[in-house]
């Protein structure tokens, strides 16, 4: 039977760009609606950018443009990385939409009329010169517990305590640098104490991988409170329909966001919204997420949209976060990867396979260990897979004008390949990917110990055995035409050239069983080269930034970087640092946080491209100290030389401090 089936990832803020971390949930969604569509079922892929909140809005006006232009560029971005890495929406769209604003505007008024909306006065921090409200993770002060400073108003980075902003000491705004004071304000609450019961049976009825309700037990035992779903002026996002300079917080109108974003779409093709949205549809809607998300879409998402009137989601699934060689990623170690970083070196699909070769249904973290993954694409991809083609081809291109044999040399072994379609197929649909690519794997294995067995190459030195060895080669060709099968939805790019290679239409599941007999090939283009460990190096070496700086326009950064490896005295003795005069500094195209600058010290210029932006306009630049690193070896960037690294200090963002000129210090002078 063919299922309809509306499958979502969770939409990225369209204030940062997309990184190795954030593709473990496209390419695992990807893979799987792939997987859904070559089955033959109805499958669409929804997303869009994110677009709402106080960190755009900052984000934007520090850049000194609009949010409208902010999340127009982010978005461009973001969609060039995902094509670029093969994951296929049918839609992407933005929650700053017509469609959105409609449907929240929809989805709360019904709460609202269903009596599930509620209004209560709140006091919360302001601060009185940007004159807004402050986001917890705006607030910044010392520790009530271990008084460590610059800690975050919600908790501590240090000793890990939770706390109210209010028992901040000595707090000040991230924003403006101000006092904030303490400022009441209506507030609308979305009660989704209301919604307890059914949320209880709908948590358990299977639509949650079971850790998962398990550790919704344990919410519901602490209660379910009122939800703040209202934000003051100004905020960028939409207005509450019935409250004026009231806005909808943006974890409102984001998972309405999937809604907007497929009525885009079904405006456009003719596909029917209220099919898949009625209260009672026998569509399917699947959401994919990250572990920190649950909370928003097992608990709020379904109790909105019973509240609304919709149909509930059928499935969520939750993955778990990536670790780079068993750490947290890391700007400073280099393993904070961008897309487009990974882009610019290896080819998308070696991360597509290794993702899938480790991706399992369960929520564990998985570990992009680079060295495995090496050695993992040589030796599956390129090593088994992509070899039996190469092994194959040449012989019946030249021997028989790309002709395959009329026969199947081992039909008992070609049918032990494709039996495994269905289990291979259950594992797909379970999204237990490691274990259906290992048993396509062993299949590999099979297929070339075939060969080996057989030693085709040998028997075609013999006379007459020309038959014997077309029937062998043509078998290796068949037994490659299973394995790309099961391999088309992780590797959609290689797959498509494996099939022009093949001259065959589009693989489907249920071609698979089918054997290409007395059929024509083209001739054999390598599909795949191995990765060598230089460009693992640029990758890391592309990814290291100049200077660490703290993300303040981002709600979720509590990444403390880890304190780096030791150095010997010896070592640290080798950095030469001296004082340095900035000549000229410059804006650089296309780069968000580098100026470029040109520095005297003492004995020569040197140019030094330093992340820096964020702090300083350039004309304020010109003429003051700083100390940089003389004896760093030049290195390459996107936007020229850089030959050495300027050193400043601060908490991030706009703080960022270096040197006003002072009587003492003069270009050149050696800083020790
Ligand atoms: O956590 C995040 O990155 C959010 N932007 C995810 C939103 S998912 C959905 F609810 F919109
Ligand atoms: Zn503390």
């Amino acid at each position: 039977m063919q299922r309809k089936i509306l499958v979502t990832s969770a939409l990225p803020y369209a204030n940062g760009s997309i990184h190795l971390g954030h593709l473990v949930e496209y390419i695992q969604t990807d893979i799987w609606v792939r997987f859904q569509k070559m089955r033959g079922h109805e499958c669409h892929y929804i997303c869009a950018d994110d677009a709402h909140g106080t960190p755009i809005m900052l984000r934007a006006q520090s850049e000194g443009i609009t949010p409208e232009t902010l999340i127009a560029n982010t978005q461009q971005e973001h969609q060039a990385d995902f094509a670029d890495f093969n994951i296929h929406f049918d839609n992407f769209h933005s929650t700053h939409s017509k469609e959105n604003q409609a449907l929240a505007n929809q989805i709360y008024l019904s709460n609202k009329a269903a009596g599930h909306i509620t209004t209560r006065t709140i006091s919360q921090a302001y601060d009185p010169e940007k004159e807004m409200f402050l986001p917890d993770r705006f607030i910044r002060g010392e520790c009530p517990k271990c008084h460590a400073h610059d800690q975050y108003g919600d908790n501590c980075e240090a000793c890990g305590a939770t706390y109210d902003p209010t028992d901040l000491i000595n707090p000040v705004s991230a924003v403006s640098g101000a006092t904030p004071i303490t400022k009441d304000s209506e507030h609308h609450f979305f009660k989704l104490g209301d919604f307890e019961n059914d949320l209880k049976k709908w948590t358990r009825a299977g639509h949650l991988q079971s850790e998962v309700s398990h550790k919704l037990d344990e919410w519901f035992e602490s209660g379910l409170r009122d939800w703040d779903i209202s934000r003051d002026a100004p905020y960028f996002g939409f207005e509450i329909p019935d409250a004026p300079n009231k806005f909808f917080y943006v974890w409102l109108d984001a998972p309405i966001g999937y809604l907007a974003s497929f009525k885009n779409y079904c405006d456009r093709t003719g596909v029917s919204f209220d099919e898949y949205m009625k209260a009672d549809s026998t569509t399917e809607m699947v959401h994919f997420i990250g572990k920190d998300i649950i909370y928003f879409h097992a608990l709020f998402w379904p109790a909105m949209l019973q509240g609304a009137g919709f149909r509930l989601p059928n499935s969520i699934f939750a993955h778990g976060f990536l670790t780079v060689d068993g750490k947290k990623m890391s700007k400073s170690r280099g393993t904070f990867i961008k897309a487009r970083t990974y882009l610019d070196h290896l080819n998308p699909e070696y991360l597509r396979y290794y993702y899938a070769a480790k991706l399992g249904s369960g929520i564990d973290d998985i570990d992009l260990n680079l060295e495995d993954f090496q050695s993992r694409i040589n030796s599956d991809l390129v090593g088994k897979v992509v070899n039996i083609a190469s092994r194959c081809a040449g012989y019946i291109n030249k021997k028989f004008e790309g002709q395959l044999s009329a026969s199947l040399a081992d039909a008992e072994l070609f049918n032990e390949f494709t039996a495994q379609a269905d289990t291979i197929a259950e594992k797909m649909e379970k999204r237990e990917f490691g274990h259906a690519m290992r048993d396509i794997m062993a299949l590999a294995d099979k297929a070339n110990q075939y060969i080996d067995e057989m030693k085709p190459w040998a028997l075609a030195k013999e006379e007459g055995k020309e038959q014997q060895v077309h029937d062998i080669y043509s078998m290796g060709i068949n037994l490659f035409r299973v394995l790309i099968s099961y391999l088309k939805p992780v590797l959609p790019h290689t797959v498509a050239q494996a099939e022009t290679f093949l001259n065959i239409a589009p693989l489907t599941w249920d071609d698979i069983s089918t054997p290409l007999l007395n059929h024509t090939i083209t001739k054999f283009k390598p599909l795949m080269t191995r990765i060598e460990t230089d460009k693992l190096d640029a990758i890391l070496e592309a990814s290291k930034e100049t200077m660490v700086t703290k993300d303040l326009a981002k709600e979720s950064n509590n990444d403390i970087e880890p304190i780096a490896d030791e150095i010997s005295f010896d070592d640290f003795a080798k950095i030469d640092l001296r004082i340095a005069k900035i000549v000229t500094a410059e804006h650089v195209e296309g780069a968000k946080k580098l100026l470029k600058l040109t520095l005297d010290i003492g004995n020569g210029e040197k140019q030094v491209f330093a992340g820096i932006k964020s702090a300083y306009n350039p004309e304020d630049l010109t003429g003051k100290l700083t100390v940089m690193v003389a004896n760093l070896a030049p290195r390459k960037m996107r936007f020229g030389l850089s030959e050495g690294m300027v050193l400043a200090a601060g908490p991030g963002g706009k703080d960022l401090f270096i040197l006003n000129p002072d009587e003492g210090a003069q270009p050149g002078m050696r800083v020790k």
